[in-house]
């Protein structure tokens, strides 16, 4: 099965009321983990890459990894989705190696880091859903802007900041057509989102509620969603890593949002957390190793255990045979003819 649309993913996730993780790769054993893991509990698939990632590795490696993904697990829908775009040219170029969705990250200016205006942000979201769309490719914006910039993306904020404004995000996706809405409710990426166990003065799921009610039929994605959990900071910090104490976001906050319209949660850094706790393990416990494979095999394990973790807790475990893929032209058909 070539690589499908995000769309088709999301529509399906919304008739059978659950969300699908949408995890960061930059390298060949992090799609692995997460294609085994798909595997294991029978899951679609969304697969991304940030800017730096696509940089990291060459994005021509990326693409060729993910088709390698589709041969050899043909039974799952995989989706290959560009992570925060900050421009019309990175989403153009990204339609143009192969991905079969992409972030226009509007909701700051190209730099991704100043905070932008609505009419800016309209107008970047709708060029790039204009070309997309031609191509049947998927399309997320975003409203409101992120705290933190550890990925190097985010404002720099507090997350509490520049949350989503229901009335925006209602005018924002009339002006665009957009397929997925990504809203800021209080999470920002990377490990160190909230100081204590989150409240709702804190991560604001009322907001998201809201919006979900004045936009029920769109897909709604949540940022900066790992959980960060305690067991996985102690195993890097038993092995001779630094981690200050930190919270995420409670798996229990995401179901809720689910239940509300979320319909792609963004997931990287339990992922790393899981990798590194277990390449520290190898590197104190056997440090007479060299060979690569003795510490990555372990790493690869201990993420796939993580991301098959969150697939079930998400809903999509069971739901990978579920529908036929719609190719890309099919797709930009549909699209042509809702504009008409
Ligand atoms: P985390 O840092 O919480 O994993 O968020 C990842 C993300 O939102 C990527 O866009």
């Amino acid at each position: 099965m070539p690589l499908v649309s995000m769309r088709q993913l999301l529509d399906e996730a919304a008739k059978g009321g659950y969300g699908v993780g949408a995890f960061n790769v930059n390298n060949m054993e992090q799609i692995q983990s997460i294609m085994e893991a798909a595997r294991e509990t029978k899951s679609p698939v969304i697969i991304q890459a940030s800017r730096g990632a696509r940089a990291y590795s060459q994005d021509r490696f990326l693409y060729h990894l993910m088709i390698a993904a589709t041969e050899i697990y043909p039974e799952i829908p995989t989706v290959l989705h560009l992570d925060h775009g900050n421009s019309v040219e990175t989403c153009k170029s990204a339609i143009e190696m192969g991905f079969t969705s992409v972030m226009m990250d509007g909701s700051l200016m190209p730099d991704g880091k100043t905070p932008s205006s609505f009419e800016y942000n309209v107008d970047a979201t709708r060029q790039v859903v204009e070309m997309a769309h031609a191509k049947g490719v998927t399309v997320e914006g975003e409203i409101g802007c992120l705290g933190g910039i550890e990925d190097g993306h985010g404002a720099g904020l507090d997350g509490l900041s520049h949350l989503t404004d229901p009335d925006q995000a209602v005018e924002f996706v009339k002006q665009t057509g957009l397929d997925a809405l990504a809203i800021a409710i209080g999470t920002s990426h990377g490990a160190y989102k909230f100081t204590s166990k989150p409240t709702g003065e804190t991560l604001k799921m009322e907001r998201l509620i809201e919006i979900h009610k004045r936009l029920p039929n769109t897909h709604l994605v949540m940022h900066g969603s790992s959980s960060v959990p305690k067991d996985l900071q102690d195993i890097i910090n038993q092995y001779g890593g630094k981690l200050k104490p930190t919270w995420g976001v409670p798996v229990e906050e995401i179901q809720l949002g689910i239940k509300n319209g979320v319909r792609k949660i963004n997931v990287d850094t339990d992922n790393r957390l899981a990798i590194t706790g277990a390449i520290r393990k190898v590197f104190m416990e056997k440090p007479e190793e060299f060979d690569p494979r003795s510490y990555l095999k372990p790493a690869r394990e201990a993420m796939k255990k993580v991301v098959a973790l969150r697939m079930t807790q998400f809903g999509q475990a069971g739901h990978a045979g579920d529908y036929t893929p719609i190719s890309l032209e099919e797709m930009a058909d549909r699209y042509a003819a809702v504009a008409q």
